[in-house]
């Protein structure tokens, strides 16, 4: 893992969004693995205000709620179209977020995997991470080699979302997440985190034991992982002086 601590989310963003910009533009036709949540809202308008070619790219959610119709102004749905589709190229067709509204699940999300293999693989996964140590919406206890299925949010995750819909009674229990095991088949992984709260989750997932009581800690066993955080996600890293310096000691022919 590369862990990189920067000041505040805006720095840390500003090292994501060159990451994500760099490889559409090695790779016009990129497969994107996107997250939605506050965390990836600085990247999203960063990555907005580029102005670079989505023609040719590719993007699959990680997520979204079992119930919420698409026009629901707490879908991912409306999520993605608000702080990102709408702002580029990108071409309808080649946008896929889970279907919270289907009427078979299982099938869906089988069909939501063979789309990833068919798109060839997602070549960049964002992600961010839940206080309770989730990515996607895999909640702790979800098996390492899990592939897209439906999920039952914990009380915690229930609670931490409630902001975003007025109240808790509004928040659907149950959602349609990328497994961990569809994740980490991702070619590269891009873990965004900021703020006091993320700080027991990060260092649980960046130095502590790989388990499913915290799921991003599957992260550990993946080839290519860069972890973008500020100095409040960092705070609990036993080892941080080490990341800063190996960071600020970057080759120059490593850097992208
Ligand atoms: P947040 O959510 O970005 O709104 O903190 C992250 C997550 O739950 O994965």
């Amino acid at each position: 893992m590369e862990i990189i601590i920067q000041p505040n989310a805006e720095a840390a963003t500003a090292v994501a969004t060159r990451i994500v910009a760099h490889l559409v533009r090695e790779k016009p036709n990129a497969v994107l693995g996107l997250a939605t949540g506050s965390t990836p809202l600085l990247l999203y308008r960063a990555l907005a205000g580029l102005k670079l070619d989505w023609r040719k790219v590719t993007t699959f959610n990680l997520d979204e709620y079992v119930g919420l119709p698409q026009a629901h102004d707490q879908s991912y749905h409306s999520f993605m179209w608000k702080n990102l589709f709408r702002h580029v190229n990108i071409s309808r067709k080649n946008i896929h977020i889970p279907d919270g509204m289907s009427g078979d699940i299982a099938r869906f999300c089988e069909h939501y995997e063979k789309r990833i293999r068919a798109a060839g693989g997602i070549d960049l996964q964002v992600l961010g991470i839940g206080t309770d140590g989730h990515i996607g919406f895999n909640e702790p206890t979800s098996s390492l080699a899990s592939r897209t299925r439906i999920k039952t949010l914990t009380r915690q995750t229930h609670k931490d979302n409630a902001r975003y819909f007025g109240s808790a009674g509004k928040v659907p229990h149950h959602v349609i997440t990328m497994g961990l095991g569809t994740i980490m088949e991702a070619r590269q992984c891009l873990l965004l985190a900021f703020g006091t709260k993320k700080a027991r989750a990060i260092a649980a997932t960046v130095e502590g034991p790989i388990t499913a009581i915290n799921p991003a800690s599957i992260l550990q066993m993946h080839p290519k992982v860069t972890v973008c955080l500020d100095d409040a996600a960092a705070a609990k890293l036993k080892r941080a002086d080490y990341y800063r310096w190996v960071y600020a000691n970057k080759p120059d022919w490593q850097k992208s």
